[in-house]
């Protein structure tokens, strides 16, 4: 055992997670994943994650999106938290542009029932070239998948439900190399299960007695995941973690 010492001042905060090789992932693209959790794992308070949350870890969320191409997140989590598109700050645009990549990364909302507002911020605000997508089964209902494809990209990659790692090939397939899950638990759940999940940021947040919902749930039976501490950095009290999947595929 080492003692954590504290260390030099971040002043960019995305700089310890940029220099990160994510050229080769454990599946079809690199999957990072970025949640908060309570000091005993909750991952909401009262249905929502706001609570848990930090203006540095807000500021983070926006800064790792920056890294991705597609953000991949559950229609729960889209639905209680009233989710938009991705939106960057200019100077991170222009270096994803100079760097041959779309200005913004698309969002992708994975769905069973497609029951979503489709006139919500999600899909009417996402910009010309960064349409948001609508992951789903073949079971889909005919309307529901009629009323998606006139707001969004659908995607079908799996039947009763979502095969994550057919989505994935897709989006591999339409060129995303990094994608960015934001939760919620169940889908997470599901990418560390299907051993998907190669990189995980936790924001360990100094408070505890929120929602009986841990930051994975994962579908049974589940595969036993280990990682590697990469990165910590603390802020007030809030800890930072950046893990990497270690271990064969
Ligand atoms: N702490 C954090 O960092 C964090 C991050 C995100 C969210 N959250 C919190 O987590 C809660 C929501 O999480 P959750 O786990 O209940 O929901 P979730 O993972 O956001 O979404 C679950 C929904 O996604 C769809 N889905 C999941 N797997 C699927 C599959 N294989 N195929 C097809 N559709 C699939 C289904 O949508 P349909 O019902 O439409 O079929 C399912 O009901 C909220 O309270 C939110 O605030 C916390």
């Amino acid at each position: 055992m080492r003692r954590l010492e504290e260390g030099q001042e971040i002043v960019d905060l995305l700089e310890p997670y940029e220099r990160v090789d994510r050229s080769s992932g454990r599946g079809p693209c690199w999957v990072m994943a970025n949640m908060v959790a309570g000091l005993d794992g909750s991952a909401s308070i009262g249905g929502r994650v706001g609570a848990l949350s930090s203006p540095t870890d807000a500021a983070l969320l926006k800064l790792l999106r920056s890294l991705s191409d597609v953000v991949v997140v559950g229609a729960e989590t889209v639905r209680r938290e009233g989710y938009g598109p991705v939106r960057l700050p200019e100077d991170r645009r222009r270096a994803r542009v100079a760097a041959g990549r779309p200005a913004v990364p698309r969002l992708a909302v994975v769905s069973r029932s497609l029951d979503l507002d489709w006139g919500s911020r999600a899909f009417v605000e996402a910009e010309e070239d960064a349409a948001t997508m609508v992951v789903t089964g073949t079971t889909a209902a005919p309307a529901r998948l009629a009323e998606a494809r006139a707001v969004a990209e659908v995607l079908v990659a799996g039947d009763v439900g979502v095969d994550l790692r057919l989505a994935l090939k897709d989006l591999a397939a339409r060129g995303a190399a990094v994608v960015l899950c934001e939760g919620g638990p169940s889908v997470l759940g599901q990418l560390v299960a299907d051993d998907l999940l190669d990189e995980l940021c936790l924001t360990l947040s100094p408070m505890m007695g929120g929602d009986p919902l841990p930051v994975a749930v994962a579908p049974e039976p589940a595969l036993l995941a280990r990682f590697a501490l990469r990165h910590s950095a603390v802020d007030d009290s809030t800890l930072f973690l950046r893990y990497e999947r270690i271990g064969a595929p």
